[in-house]
């Protein structure tokens, strides 16, 4: 498989086309951003890290009956990935109340949300991500009901399998974003599942394994992006 023109280019990551029309490259590039864009830096290894995990996350999921974009790992960083009709909806689902959701309701952070909450925002820059809610789903063509209810339970369905393998390794899954497309009428998940799109607590100190030590200047980014990677996939969940 031969790498064609850049189709794509986001924040963090840069997507190719290939030979193959059904077929992109998905490169992690090495760029951070934070708070819409205003924090930005390049923390060289960083998308080694992110394509690692995502890769595995994929292929655990896969193991586990959900369909998604990834194919194969092809070289350090990249992912090869099923070309999707993306959906532009960030779907996030949130187990414990951090973040965003601290500071525009009234929760405690910290604070479990049982059932986990799941909040849509319409994927768009210029408009700073703005959340939705399934009328206005609807309203703007972005799926359909039938579409809808199998994103949010899909989404469900990812926070049990991915928070039962993190808690065996120390970690609580706090929240995560996932991204979906089509393929052919069929709805996968598209995008990364990493470091920089799921909030991450080692259970032992509450310490963030995450893209908040970055946002917040809380440390070392490169050293909690090894530590969480190592942990991530190592089998035993050992350091
Ligand atoms: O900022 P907020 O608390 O809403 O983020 C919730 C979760 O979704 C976090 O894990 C964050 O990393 C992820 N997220 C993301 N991309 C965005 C917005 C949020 O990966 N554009």
């Amino acid at each position: 498989m031969k790498q064609g023109d850049l189709l794509h280019s986001g924040k963090a990551k840069s997507v190719y086309r290939t030979d193959d029309p059904g077929v992109y490259i998905m490169k992690f590039r090495d760029d951070i951003t934070a708070f819409d864009g205003e924090k930005k830096d390049t923390l060289c290894g960083k998308g080694v890290y992110n394509a690692e995990v995502s890769s595995f996350f994929f292929r655990y999921l896969e193991e586990h009956g959900i369909r998604t974009h990834y194919l194969e790992s092809t070289e350090p960083g990249t992912m090869a990935v099923r070309a999707l009709e993306m959906i532009p909806l960030e779907v996030i689902v949130r187990n414990i109340a951090a973040g965003s959701l601290v500071r525009k309701y009234p929760f405690r952070e910290g604070e479990p949300l049982d059932p986990p909450v799941i909040i849509i925002d319409y994927k768009s820059d210029a408009l700073h991500d703005p959340m939705l809610n399934d009328d206005l789903v609807f309203a703007l063509h972005l799926a359909t009901p039938e579409e809808l209810d199998l994103i949010k339970a899909t989404a469900l369905a990812i926070n049990e399998i991915l928070r039962e393998y993190l808690d065996a390794r120390g970690i609580t899954l706090v929240d995560f974003k996932l991204e979906f497309g089509r393929d052919n009428g069929d709805i996968v998940v598209g995008d990364e599942i990493s470091m920089d799109s799921m909030r991450l607590w080692e259970k032992e100190t509450g310490a963030s394994l995450d893209k908040d030590v970055y946002r917040f200047s809380k440390g070392d980014v490169m050293e909690t992006y090894a530590a969480a990677a190592r942990r991530i996939l190592s089998p035993s969940g050992g350091e």
